[in-house]
């Protein structure tokens, strides 16, 4: 009994084995353990002999199961430890950085160069009010802005009376806010998202553009000039910029001038400041009085310029991105390639 219970254990080659080794031996009814039971039909000699014996054995086999047990465990940890193991040494795998948006980095570029020259940062809602948009701006309702503009009107249910709202056609809404909000004297520019009902390469039916307003006693067109080419020069990073003024037509400015930049095209790659070709960039003019009005200023105590430019168009044309609807796609590998790292 002994030796083939010894030698069982010894031959165990994993734990569960082991355990059976165990209770065929020592269990309830183990073969040990059915002999002890025995012990007490012996005669009280017997026992004397037996028992002692039968004691050793059960100890015996016991701490044999636990030894063989405490051999295995170990082995198995070591087999762990040599499989599981870690190169400390191998380089991390590179994280996937989030870049600045291309429209993101330029409209801190355009506040950064404005901020310089003095004017605050502005914003408005997004949602406005056909009032914001148009009337205040001198756009009556037969005006032909109103259809021009492509406008997106929020859908007002039956016998809801509110005022029409509509998604804002440009950013000139928040001359009239700033000018309610602040009064004058003024000098602020108002980036942000616009909305129209367009879509081909050049146009999207959002797009961002940057407002800048400069109201005080004695602004005149010559300061517009000054401003515009003044930021011009240090967008494109360049010594100077000429700037050309052609007469033009808006409701809110009158005078109004649509502003072109000299620049070169040469091999179709974009020279600004230089050449003999012109870009037009933006639209301008000098606040019209009703425009102050509306904005609760005195036009006969004040008077401004005011500019609305495409911010996705100077973008495209500073890094040389082709097609403007590219830039709200989402699409990582062109992200990855236009976008700036933090
Ligand atoms: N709001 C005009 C547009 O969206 C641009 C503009 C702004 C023109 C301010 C003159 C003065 O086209």
């Amino acid at each position: 009994l002994r030796s083939r219970y010894l030698g069982a254990i010894a031959e165990a080659a994993d734990e569960a084995t082991l355990e059976a080794v165990r209770l065929e031996a020592l269990g309830k009814k183990g073969e040990v353990s059915l002999k002890m039971r025995e012990l007490g039909r012996m005669s009280p000699e017997e026992r004397q002999s037996a028992g002692p014996a039968l004691n050793a054995l059960k100890d015996e086999i016991a701490s044999a199961i636990a030894g063989a047990r405490a051999g295995l465990q170990d082995a198995a940890l070591a087999e762990r430890l040599r499989a599981e193991w870690l190169d400390v040494t191998l380089p991390p795998r590179p994280a996937q950085a989030g870049t600045i948006h291309p429209i993101s980095q330029v409209t801190e570029e355009v506040a950064a160069i404005f901020g310089d020259l003095g004017f605050g940062v502005a914003e408005g809602p997004q949602i406005e009010t056909d009032w914001y948009n148009f009337d205040a701006l001198n756009i009556r309702p037969e005006h032909p802005a109103r259809t021009e503009m492509d406008t997106f009107y929020m859908h007002r249910a039956e016998g809801d009376n509110r005022p029409p709202h509509v998604l804002r056609t440009h950013t000139s809404p928040v001359q009239i806010r700033s000018m309610q909000q602040n009064g004058a004297p003024i000098r602020i520019i108002a980036p942000g998202r616009v909305y129209r009902s367009d879509y081909d390469q050049t146009h999207t039916p959002m797009f961002n553009q940057v407002e800048g307003l400069a109201i005080d006693r004695d602004i005149s067109m010559a300061n517009l000039k000054w401003v515009l080419e003044e930021f011009f020069a240090a967008f494109f990073e360049v010594d100077g910029v000429e700037t050309r003024f052609r007469a033009s037509h808006f409701p809110f400015t009158e005078p109004s001038a649509e502003v072109d930049i000299r620049c070169s095209w040469a091999g179709g790659q974009l020279r600004v400041g230089e050449g003999d070709d012109w870009l037009e960039v933006l639209g301008s003019g000098m606040v019209h009085p009703h425009v102050l009005r509306s904005g609760g200023i005195d036009p006969d105590q004040w008077q401004g310029f005011a500019f609305g430019m495409g911010i996705d168009r100077i973008a495209m044309l500073k890094y040389g991105i082709p097609d403007l609807r590219a830039f709200f796609d989402s699409d990582l590998r062109w992200l990855r390639h236009y976008g700036f790292s933090a």
